[in-house]
């Protein structure tokens, strides 16, 4: 007998995982938005704050939402990482405020600073979606299309702390900050 999708996600995911899951969907049941209420529960439960193919097959087997729907979902919206995140993440707007501002020039320095290569995303260079995270997990840098504060351009969000007119010199404090355990 052909095994369900949740069957085999169980295969993968430990029991904790498996219960996480179960107790947030449990906790949505019946609620309106219930999928993105659960993608964004297990994603806050897990510890390098993603959701795994595994998860997201666990997801749909047992809500009987189908697979495509759920990655749908958690593929679309900007919130859900697909990869794991590092200790740290940098998210640099690239929206035409910001970019108008040196967000561009911002972006490539923190990645040089890190020893990261934009083009290791396997995106060109004019996409505005790029998520990158080093080696040893400690920082996740990524871009935006706008915070909606343009005003304050260019922004740069550290830890979901919106820093605001940015400059080369602040960003680099804030990561030396961050590399040194001062934050
Ligand atoms: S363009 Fe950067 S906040 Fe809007």
């Amino acid at each position: 007998m052909p095994m369900a999708a949740s069957e085999i996600a169980s295969q993968v995911l430990d029991a904790h995982e498996r219960l996480l899951i179960d107790q947030t969907i449990a906790a949505h049941r019946g609620r309106p938005g219930a999928l993105l209420g659960i993608l964004e529960g297990v994603q806050a439960a897990n510890a390098h704050k993603f959701l795994s193919m595994e998860s997201l097959r666990y997801i749909a087997g047992e809500t009987g939402i189908p697979p495509s729907r759920v990655y749908s979902a958690a593929s679309f919206y900007a919130l859900f990482n697909l990869e794991p995140q590092g200790d740290n993440v940098i998210c640099v707007c690239r929206g035409t405020a910001c970019h108008t501002r040196g967000s561009r020039i911002l972006l490539e320095k923190v990645c040089l600073d890190l020893g990261l290569s934009e083009h290791e995303s396997g995106e060109s260079k004019e996409t505005e979606k790029l998520a990158l995270t080093t080696a040893d997990n400690r920082f996740t840098i990524r871009t935006v299309a706008c915070f909606g504060q343009c005003a304050l351009a260019p922004v740069v969000e550290v830890n979901h702390h919106i820093l605001s007119h940015v400059n080369e010199r602040t960003l680099q404090r804030e990561v030396k900050a961050l590399t040194q355990g001062r934050k």
